[in-house]
C-alpha cells in the first residue's frame, strides 16, 4: 500500500500518459483508417479526455504537477490494425488501473480508478464489436410488442429519471464552491447524468416512442431502479445489460463519493422538502 503522496503522484501521472496516448491514437484512427467508425471513436477519445481531467486534477490536489509530455502515436497501415492496437490499449490501461488502485491507500483515488475501469472494459468491448463488424446492429424494435412496449415503459422511468439528476447535479454544481477536488465534481457528475439520459433516451427512440421529461416523484432511488431493469432485462431484453452494467458502474461511484456535509442529489431533495414543510 502506498501512503507517500509523491509516490501516488508519480503512479497517477503514469495513468494521465496513457489516456494521452489513448486520446491521440484514437483520434487519429478515428481521423484515418478507421473512419468508417469514426464518430464512435471520435466519442472514446473523448472519454479519456474526461479520463485525464479528472487524474490531473486529483494530482493537482495532492499538490503535484500533471505531466502532459505529448506520446509517440505509432502508425498503423490498415483499420484491423488500428482496432487490435485500440484494444491492446484498453486491456493494458485496464491492467494498471487495478493495479494502481490496489497499490493507492487513498480510497477517493481508489474510487475514482475503478470508476474509470467501467468505461475502460465498456471501450474494450467496442473495439472489440468494431473488429467483428457486428457493430449498430438493431435490436429492439422486433419482436413480441407487448415485451417491446414493457421495455419502453422501464426506459421512459430510466429518462425522466436521469433528467431529475442532470438537473439536481447542475444545481448541486451552480451553488457548491468551485475547488479542485480528487475525482469527480457536481458538474462532471451532471455531465454523466446527461450521457445516461442521452443513451438510454437513445434506446428508447428506436424502439419507436418519444422520450418524456416529465419529472418522478422525489425519493426515488436511482441504483434500485437500474438493478430492478437490469434483473429484468436479463431475462427479457439481455442485450441491454452490458448499456445498464455501464451506467450502474458510474451511479456507484456517485454513492461511493457522496462528501459528508456538501450538497448531495439527496440532501437537496431533503432541503426542498424541509422548505416546502417550513413554507406550509
Ligand atoms: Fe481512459
Ligand atoms: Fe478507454
Ligand atoms: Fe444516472
Ligand atoms: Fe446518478
Amino acid at each position: 500500500m502506498i501512503f507517500d503522496r509523491r509516490e501516488q503522484v508519480r503512479l497517477l501521472n503514469q495513468d494521465i500518459m496513457g489516456e494521452h496516448d489513448a486520446i491521440l491514437h484514437y483520434l487519429t484512427h478515428a481521423w484515418t483508417v478507421a473512419y468508417h467508425f469514426g464518430p464512435q471513436i471520435d466519442q472514446i477519445a473523448k472519454d479519456e479526455m474526461r479520463h485525464l481531467k479528472w487524474l490531473a486534477h486529483s494530482v493537482v490536489a495532492l499538490q503535484g504537477v500533471p505531466d502532459l509530455t505529448t506520446p509517440q502515436v505509432i502508425p498503423v497501415a490498415d483499420i484491423r490494425g488500428a482496432l487490435e492496437a485500440d484494444i491492446h490499449a484498453e486491456q493494458v490501461a485496464i491492467a494498471q488501473y487495478h493495479a494502481h488502485s490496489e497499490q493507492i491507500a487513498d480510497n477517493r483515488i481508489q474510487a475514482l480508478l475503478q470508476r474509470i475501469i467501467v468505461d475502460e472494459e465498456c471501450h474494450l468491448r467496442l473495439f472489440r464489436e468494431f473488429l467483428d463488424q457486428q457493430h449498430g446492429q438493431p435490436w429492439g424494435a422486433e419482436g413480441d410488442p407487448e415485451a417491446v412496449a414493457a421495455l419502453a415503459t422501464k426506459l421512459q422511468a430510466l429518462v425522466a429519471m436521469e433528467y431529475q439528476q442532470v438537473i439536481s447535479y447542475l444545481f448541486s454544481s451552480f451553488v457548491s464552491i468551485h475547488m479542485r477536488a480528487i475525482g469527480m465534481d457536481f458538474e462532471d457528475q451532471a455531465v454523466d447524468e446527461m450521457k445516461h439520459l442521452g443513451w438510454i433516451g437513445e434506446q428508447l427512440a428506436s424502439l419507436g416512442y418519444a422520450p418524456s421529461f416529465h419529472q418522478r416523484p422525489m425519493g426515488d432511488h436511482e441504483m434500485t431502479r437500474y438493478l430492478e431493469v437490469r434483473h429484468w432485462s436479463q431475462l427479457h431484453h439481455p442485450a441491454l445489460v452490458p448499456l445498464l452494467d455501464r451506467i450502474i458502474g458510474h451511479e456507484r461511484y456517485q454513492e461511493e463519493m457522496v462528501p459528508d456535509g456538501q450538497w448531495t442529489v439527496g440532501t437537496m431533495i431533503g432541503a426542498q422538502n424541509l422548505r416546502q414543510t417550513t413554507d406550509d
